[in-house]
């Protein structure tokens, strides 16, 4: 590969987003509220109690959003499904108006050669099965994602090849039964690690049904991965970052790609009683079901040192005023310090290429599957000149960077499959409103107005574009 500096034939090329952040249209045309639609409305909540009613209104522009796709080459495109558009009560009658939206979403893509990627779940539980029995804290969850997971699969399976089953459990579950920062907006340890069991063993269920209802398909779910450093060379830190890496990464990886929880964690959680409630079957169901890929949203590495002041939840910064960030961690074991050598974004997230080679090295040298990077993004503020024009250099250097990384790492015989930046438009950032800004195309909309939802493109859309018609030559 190194003399003629190109990526892998068939890589795909590839940028992603999820409905909520999108979408809009909340209550159009049969879709059924979701647990975000009605946390966001909760005072406090949200940035400047921003929230997804309208978004981007890709509901009543997907044509636009994908001819733009169309015009930069896009190999791929990666796109959640609400599952309450689909199934308003979560279970039970089936909304066809949803279908019908998703299939004319794929067929469009399809028209211009945009290979679909689906991610079933990205975060937005219909909120009838929260109200019911919990949500995710229920066993029965599993059923009725099974259901919602077959139901795509039969409406979909037959155009969409790569699947996504769950978008950052990690995330997702951490902030919303440990921070309370994300829907239900619970801090409990126990419930939040069977919280996770019933994800997983949900993750494996959907896995099963697709090997018989989309055999030629590729599945697996995406991790947020962010790799553990230590402070410093001294043993204490190291050992810190360690036990980090082993909580906060093979906790889930191991069960998604091994069927089983690590050793130390799980002795810790039962010496804690917070450990979750395995019934007999349910590691032998998580061996069973093996992913196709493993999926990364790769944002930043973290640094760890000692944790002797019992830090648990830091402050998160949601406003883009640098050094508003503190410090989280596990009280006795770990906790999270800035790191001095690398720079930083606005929202105080570390800025590291060379840590998503070492993140996907080190999970090929561990679980040795092919990766797929779901998500890789800078999310900044972005300015819309007078003439229409966005200048985010900061943006290309940082993909820029970040492909390269990638580039090393396929030489070191990580198995690629694709890169999806996070995202394709502006969109809603769960916590952080409008104004921060991840996409291609810049949407002119703030978090009170939401104007036109008008599109221009930014610098970075046209550079991407060069990539993409390169394979990946021109990085260099
Ligand atoms: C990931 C999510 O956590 O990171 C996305 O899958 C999210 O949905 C993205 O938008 C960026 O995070 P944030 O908080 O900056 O929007």
């Amino acid at each position: 590969m190194s003399e003629n500096k190109t990526f892998p034939k068939d890589f795909l090329w590839s940028s992603a987003s999820a409905a909520y952040q999108i979408e809009g249209a909340w209550s159009e045309e049969g879709k059924g509220p979701s647990i975000w639609d009605e946390f966001s409305k909760r005072p406090g909540k949200t940035y400047q109690a921003t929230n997804g009613d309208i978004a981007v209104d890709h509901y009543h522009k997907y044509k636009e959003d994908i001819s733009l796709m169309a015009e930069q080459g896009l190999k791929a495109y990666r796109f959640s499904i609400s599952w309450p558009r689909i199934f308003p009560n979560g279970s039970g009658q089936i909304n066809q108006a949803g279908l019908a939206f998703y299939n004319k979403l794929i067929d469009e893509l399809i028209m211009f050669k945009i290979e679909p990627i689906i991610t079933l779940y990205h975060w937005d539980l219909p909120l009838a099965l929260q109200e019911d029995y919990g949500g995710w804290e229920s066993r029965k969850i599993i059923d009725d994602f099974k259901n919602f997971a077959e139901t795509c699969f039969k409406s979909f399976g037959d155009r969409v090849k790569f699947w996504v089953t769950i978008n950052e459990q990690n995330y997702f579950t951490t902030n919303g039964y440990l921070t309370k920062r994300h829907p239900p907006g619970l801090a409990d340890e126990k419930v939040f690690y069977q919280v996770n069991h019933h994800a997983f063993l949900a993750n494996a269920i959907a896995i099963e049904s697709f090997r018989k209802l989309v055999p030629k398909g590729k599945i697996g779910p995406s991790f947020a991965y962010s790799p553990s450093y230590p402070k410093s060379g001294k043993p204490e830190d190291i050992n810190a970052a360690d036990k980090a890496e082993d909580f906060l990464n093979h906790w889930w990886c191991d069960a998604y790609l091994r069927g089983c929880y690590p050793v130390i964690p799980l002795k810790e959680l039962q010496k804690n009683k917070v450990a979750p409630e395995i019934l007999s079957g349910d590691m032998e169901l998580l061996k069973k079901a093996k992913p196709d890929f493993l999926g990364i949203n790769y944002y930043q590495t973290l640094t760890y040192t000692t944790n002797h002041e019992s830090i648990e939840v830091g402050d998160f910064n949601t406003t883009g005023i640098k050094g508003t960030m503190k410090s989280s961690g596990r009280p006795n074991w770990y906790k999270t310090v800035m790191n001095k050598y690398l720079p930083v974004t606005n929202w105080d997230w570390h800025i590291d290429p060379l840590g998503l080679r070492l993140g996907l090295e080190r999970l090929t040298s561990r679980y040795n599957i092919p990766i797929l990077i779901t998500e890789n993004g800078m999310g900044e503020f972005d300015k819309l000149n007078e003439d229409k024009t966005i200048n985010d250099s900061y943006r290309i250097k940082y993909l820029k960077d970040h492909l390269k990384a990638c580039y090393k790492a396929i030489e070191n015989g990580v198995e690629l499959w694709g890169y999806c930046t996070w995202s394709f438009t502006d969109l809603y950032s769960w916590l952080n409103g409008y104004q921060k800004r991840y996409g291609f195309i810049y949407v002119d909309r703030d978090e009170n107005d939401p104007k036109d939802c008008k599109r221009y493109k930014k610098d970075s859309f046209y550079w991407y574009k060069k990539i993409i018609e390169s394979n990946g030559k021109d990085l260099f």
